[in-house]
């Protein structure tokens, strides 16, 4: 028995040795070859760390705020819905991330796949929809747009909004937004998702994927499509640059895109209070959701049919099992009525139905070419 695991812990030992030292031979060839700050080599590192290393202890440790929590959860209500939750069996707390010019986009959300009462009357299921806001980022326009929100938000009191600029650089006070109302006026929600207003929910996919998992109790649940050993962005010229005084390690912890995730209605709380522990100057906002998972050892799933930064295309096999996709505005509602459609869910029936579903699948997931949809074991899933 000694003997044996002696022996298997020398051989995994072996092997990292093997793969650290390819990897190290590799990146010096390339910082001698001066490809240092390149892509490859930032993604080399980076899996290296996630795969080997794997530990963000000291991460965690130095973003860790010394003197007390941070004072990130003190802006000021502009726009407030407190009495929103207090049905009590709400499976989903739906957050949309929108910006204040963006009508349009709400106005769709509202008709397709943000209705609450499509969801009640067609779903049998309680969901609350909340778009969440800063301030106009045009100062000229300011005025303007925030007396079109106030009339927009009382002809549907769906907005919620705090006195902070909405930009992308302040996307994580918009994240602390939502978990801190979750938790303050809907800690009863089974589930709470936060979405940007130009992605595709299926939602009667998403809300019968719910309704089993709410039947079988879970907790500590995250799930999305999952980045994993995702290197920062050290290309001063991209707007995901991220500084080494930000972040100095070569990979983030594990966390999902941040354009459609779920997660369980407790995690809102261990969210919330790890990320009053930490410096929030780290502005994307799926990352700094990372670290504060991070921090209190929660684990995000990956799923397939939640989309990456790309479409998802187009065909009754594939709506019936999307989750999500990326980037639809102008199609959305003809989407939405397609999704949807009651045939959908008649196609993939039966013997042939499957048989010719799955070909369908891989064909249009399984290309050459990478495009960031769904990955091709979708079409097996
Ligand atoms: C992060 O740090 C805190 C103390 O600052 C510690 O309690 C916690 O266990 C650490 N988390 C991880 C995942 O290392
Ligand atoms: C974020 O919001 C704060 C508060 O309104 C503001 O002072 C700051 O300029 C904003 N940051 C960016 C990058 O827009
Ligand atoms: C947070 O980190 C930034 C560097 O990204 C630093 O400038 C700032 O002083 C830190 N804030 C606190 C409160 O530690």
């Amino acid at each position: 028995m000694d003997m044996r695991m002696f022996v298997s812990g020398r051989i995994v030992k072996k092997w990292q040795f093997v793969q650290l030292f390819a990897t190290c031979f590799i990146v010096s060839l390339m910082i001698f070859l001066g490809l240092n700050d390149n892509q490859i080599v930032n993604h080399m590192k980076s899996y290296s760390y996630r795969y080997l290393i794997n530990s963000y202890e000291f991460v965690n440790d130095s973003l860790t705020l010394r003197h007390g929590p941070g004072g990130t959860a003190s802006y000021q209500y502009l726009m407030n819905h407190e009495e929103k939750c207090h049905a009590q069996d709400v499976l989903l707390l739906l957050f949309v991330k929108s910006a204040p010019e963006n009508y349009g986009r709400r106005s769709a959300i509202r008709k397709t796949w943000g209705n609450e009462k499509y969801v009640w009357s067609q779903l049998n299921a309680n969901i609350k929809t909340l778009f969440a806001l800063g301030t106009p980022s045009n100062p000229l326009k300011r005025e303007e747009l925030q007396r079109a929100l106030d009339w927009e938000d009382q002809m549907y009191s769906d907005i919620i909004q705090q006195d902070f600029v909405d930009s992308f650089y302040n996307l994580t006070l918009k994240l602390l937004l939502q978990f801190s109302w979750a938790n303050t006026f809907c800690p009863h929600a089974k589930f709470l998702m936060t979405a940007d207003d130009d992605i595709f929910i299926h939602m009667p996919n998403l809300i019968a994927y719910l309704q089993s998992l709410e039947q079988v109790g879970v907790q500590d649940f995250w799930v999305g499509r999952v980045h994993r050993g995702a290197p920062p962005v050290r290309d001063r010229s991209s707007k995901y640059y991220v500084s080494y005084d930000m972040y100095q390690w070569p990979a983030y912890p594990d966390y999902t895109a941040g354009a459609a995730y779920v997660v369980s209605g407790d995690v809102a709380a261990k969210v919330q209070k790890a990320s009053q522990t930490l410096n929030s100057s780290l502005y994307i906002d799926d990352v700094f959701m990372g670290l504060c998972a991070n921090k209190v050892g929660l684990v995000p799933q990956h799923h397939v049919f939640f989309s990456g930064e790309g479409k998802t295309p187009y065909h009754p096999c594939i709506y019936d099992k999307m989750m999500t996709s990326h980037g639809h505005v102008r199609d959305l509602q003809d989407l939405w009525e397609d999704a949807t459609d009651a045939r959908v869910k008649t196609i993939a029936k039966g013997f042939f139905g499957r048989i010719y579903c799955r070909l369908v699948k891989i064909v249009l997931l399984c290309r050459v070419t990478y495009v960031d949809t769904y990955p091709c074991r979708a079409a097996f899933a």
